[in-house]
This record gives C-alpha cells, structure tokens and sequence, in this order.
C-alpha cells in the first residue's frame, strides 16, 4: 500500500516536471519573432499562439488571419505571429509583398500549403500544391490553354452554357408568376460546374437538364464542404507535414472522375482531335520524355484537371453569389448594369466586343473580389534564408509567409471606407489610384491564378444574363 503511494507520487513529479517543461519549451518557441526585432501582437495563447478562436472553430481561418493584419499597428510593415507554436510571418506593405511575390520570387518559388497524402497523388500533384522544378514544367505547359485566341473561343463556350442556365431560370417563371423565391447558389453550382467540366476534363455536360446530372451530382458528393474536408484543407495550410494522414482530396468521387479524366484523355489520343483545353496540354506532357524525378503519368495527371475544377468551382460560385446579395441589397447598382447592359447589347449583341465595353459589370465584380476574395490567404515558403529588403530581419529558410487580402483588401489606408460596397472605386478615373499590391484577389507574380480571366468571363455571363432579363 505505501509502496504503490510513493510510486504515484513520483509519477506525479514526473508528469509535472514534463508538463513544466513543455510549457517552457512552448513559450520559448514563442519568442521567435521578438529575438528577432519583428513586431507581434500582446494577446499570443501560450498554446495556440494567435488562432485560439481557429482551434475552438469560432471563427474561420482567413478570417482570423485577416483580423491579425488588422490588429498589428499601421506602421508595421510585417507581423510575426504564431500558429500554435510555429511562427509563421504576415506582410502588410505592398512594396514588401511585391518583393516576395515577384521581384524576388526565386527566394519564394513555393507554397507553404500542401496536400502530402502518400493516399492521395491526385491531391499533391496539382498545379497549386507541386513545388519547383516540376511546377515551372507543368505551368509552361499548361499556360497555352489560356491564349487570348483560346480565350476567345472559351468565351462563346461560355456564352452557350450561360444560355441554358437563363432557359432554365426562364422556365420557373413558365406559370406567369413574377417573383419567385430561387436558390441561386445552386443555379451557380451548376452553372459552374458545366464550364470548368468543359475546361478541365474537356467534356461537354449539362447539369441543367434532370437526365444528365450524374456529373454535378458527383461533383456535389466528392467536392460539398464536410468536417473531414474542412480539416483537410486546415491541415494542408497550416501543419501540411501532418495532412499525410487525411482522406483524398475528390473524396467518395475519386473513382468517378478519374474515369472521366482517362476516357477523355484516351478519345482526344485515338482521334488525334484538338479542343484547345487542357486535356491537351496535358497528352502532350504525357507523351514527353520523363525525366528521372517526377513523372507526368497517371494520377499525376488527373490531378491536374482536379485542381482546375477544385480551385475554380466553389471560388467561382461564391463570387457570383456575394454579387447577387450586394446588388440585391444596392438596387441603384443593380439598374446602373442593367441599363449599361442594354445599351451595349442594342449595339453589338451578344459578343466578345460586347463584354470588353461593359465596364461598370467589371467593376461591380472587381468590387466583390475585393470585400469577399475567395481565395483571402497568399502564402510562400522561404526557399532560401531572405533578407527583408530596407531592414535588418532575416527570414529563415523553410518559414512560411502569409499576405491575408481579408486585411490588406480591408485596410482603409489603401482602401478608404473599406466595408461599404463602392463599385466606384474601380472606375476608370479611380482605379489607377489603387496603390499597386494592394488589391490582388488572383495573387500576383509567377503563381497567381492561371484561371484569372476564365473567371472574369464565367462570372461577366452569368451576371450578363440574370441581370437583363431579372431584378433581385
Ligand atoms: C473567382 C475565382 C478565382 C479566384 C478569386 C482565384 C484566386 C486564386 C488565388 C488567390 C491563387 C493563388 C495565387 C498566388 O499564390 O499568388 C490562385 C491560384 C490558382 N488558381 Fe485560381 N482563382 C479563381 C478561379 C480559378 C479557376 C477558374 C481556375 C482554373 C481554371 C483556377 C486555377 C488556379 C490554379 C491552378 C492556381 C495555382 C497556380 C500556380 O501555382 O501556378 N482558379 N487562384
């Protein structure tokens, strides 16, 4: 009995003095940024540093991170900040993101993000996630599919898919009613949907007619945001050391698309035909000669056409629905597009030329993508030790780095009265006034989005044909 007593005491002591340690280890680890003279914030958690409310899910991550660039005082161009322990740097200047981004981007040449499930090769070797020298080979090849001649063509795509999503909105008003309650957000998903299939796995759907929805439905199942993915990406962004663990990023779809993907791929190659898309970008990078490191083959491939869908679906959508909420909520800036739209449709129909006159539609877009940017975190890792140009900090090897737009797009020293919806701001006598770097929802430099202006006619046509035929 007393021997057993003195047992558990010396545990006691034991757990004690680990738990002491640890404590020490944590807080120390959390003086990173000031032995370094960068600035931080007072209220770090001894344990999860400065996302507490990310680990409790009471708020979102770009959300914290974008407070965080709120919080640091005006003159700091940079901010340390911890995630948990780790220290992770936040940059607030535009001149300084500049460097990082595109000046200075052989130091900066990867994401910190990263999906490293060995399960998951369609999730790790996409665009997004690949690091260098595979991710310059894959972007040299990919980038044709986004010529301004292919553009063009993608545009009268587009346009067709626009046109049976305004048939199907049409047809809920085929009783004579004339206001309807309709769920926008999945009009978009499908809208979506049938042009990102068309650009990525080249195939041609349409996830407005009930019989050929097996695609969308599939896309819903695999892609709909659940706790296990919400977890995925969290890991992937903040700990992707520790994402090798979560499931795969097409979820229960994999098989699915997959097969669409090697179909696809196998018809374009025994017909010897051209669509222009990326599927053919990608036979051509198959049937190169593989290096001895990383081989276009297989899932690797997939995993192409998967983050095309991935990153340009639910950004896309989200866009078009914060549109619709802002001018539903503005209807001076609602009639201002419809009338612009009229008038340019009286004279050239609907055209390319059409779409390059509508400038105050572009504007309300660009508006949106600076208040609710779908993509709110930019981040790099340090290739390399990186000196801060103009100071004494050096930013070590392997640190991440962080711009967050929900901070710099909000900052009211670069934008004036930043939460009040202000197309105008983007006019043509203001938009020149914007500081450069101050306002980049696509990122900037050699890895902003490949799908920039893709987005810009998906998003231009949707809205084209709501806003002249409906008010919201
Ligand atoms: C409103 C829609 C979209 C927004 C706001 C958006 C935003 C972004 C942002 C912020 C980045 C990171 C840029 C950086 O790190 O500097 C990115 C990268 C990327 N986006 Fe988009 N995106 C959109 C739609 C799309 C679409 C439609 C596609 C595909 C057709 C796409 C494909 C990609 C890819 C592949 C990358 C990685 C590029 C690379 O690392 O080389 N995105 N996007």
């Amino acid at each position: 009995m007393e021997l057993n007593f003195s047992f558990f005491v010396k545990l006691l002591y034991v757990i004690i003095a680990l738990v002491t340690f640890l404590v020490l280890y944590i807080r120390y680890k959390q003086t990173y940024w000031q032995k370094r003279g960068v600035p931080t914030l007072p209220n770090s958690h001894w344990l999860f540093g400065n996302v507490k409310s990310i680990i409790n899910g009471t708020q979102p991550p770009a959300f914290v991170i974008g407070d965080l660039h709120k919080q640091a005082s005006e003159s700091d161009d940079i901010l340390g900040i911890y995630i948990l322990s780790k220290p992770f740097l936040l940059v607030r200047n535009p001149e300084l993101i500049k460097h990082i981004l595109v000046k200075d981007f052989n130091y900066f040449q990867d994401r910190y993000f990263s999906a490293r499930s060995p399960h998951d090769k369609i999730g790790s070797s996409g665009l997004f996630n690949i690091k260098n020298p595979e991710w310059r080979q894959l972007r040299t090849k990919i980038t044709p599919v986004f010529t301004s001649g292919k553009l063009k063509k993608a545009f009268y795509l587009i346009a067709k898919t626009a046109e049976s999503m305004n048939k199907y909105l049409e047809q809920q008003f085929s009783d004579g009613k004339k206001t309807k309650t309709i769920g926008m957000k999945d009009v978009a998903l499908r809208y979506t949907t049938d042009i990102i299939s068309s650009v990525a796995f080249g195939i041609q759907v349409n996830s407005f007619d009930p019989e050929k929805v097996q695609f969308f439905n599939q896309a819903q199942k695999g892609l709909t945001l659940t706790f296990r993915r919400a977890m995925q990406f969290f890991l992937a962004f903040f700990f992707p050391n520790a994402s090798w663990f979560v499931g795969q990023m097409l979820g229960e779809s994999t098989n699915y698309f997959r097969k669409v993907f090697w179909d696809s791929m196998d018809s374009r190659e025994a017909n010897k035909t051209k669509r222009g898309d990326l599927i053919d970008s990608l036979l051509e990078l198959k049937n190169e000669e593989q290096g001895n490191g990383f081989k276009f083959e297989g899932d690797a491939l997939v995993g192409q056409s998967a983050i095309f869908f991935v990153a340009g679906r639910e950004s896309s959508v989200t866009t078009i629905t914060m549109t619709l909420y802002q001018l539903a909520k503005h209807p001076e800036y609602q009639k201002r597009a419809r009338e612009e739209i009229q008038e340019v449709l009286k004279e050239h129909g609907m055209t390319y030329e059409s779409y390059q006159k509508m400038k105050y539609l572009n504007q309300i877009i660009s508006e949106i993508l600076r208040m609710y940017p779908p993509a709110p975190l930019i981040d790099r890792v340090a290739k390399f030790d990186y000196k801060i140009p103009g100071t004494k900090v050096v930013v070590e090897k392997g640190t991440p780095v962080y711009v967050a737009l929900g901070g710099l797009h909000y900052d009211a020293k670069y934008h004036p009265d930043p939460h009040s919806f202000n197309p105008d701001r983007f006019s043509d006598e203001n938009k020149d006034k914007i500081v450069p770097f101050s306002y980049m929802p696509f990122g900037e430099g050699p890895r902003a989005c490949i799908g920039k202006t893709v987005i810009y006619y998906k998003i231009f046509l949707y809205h084209w044909h709501n806003i002249v035929n409906f008010c919201y």
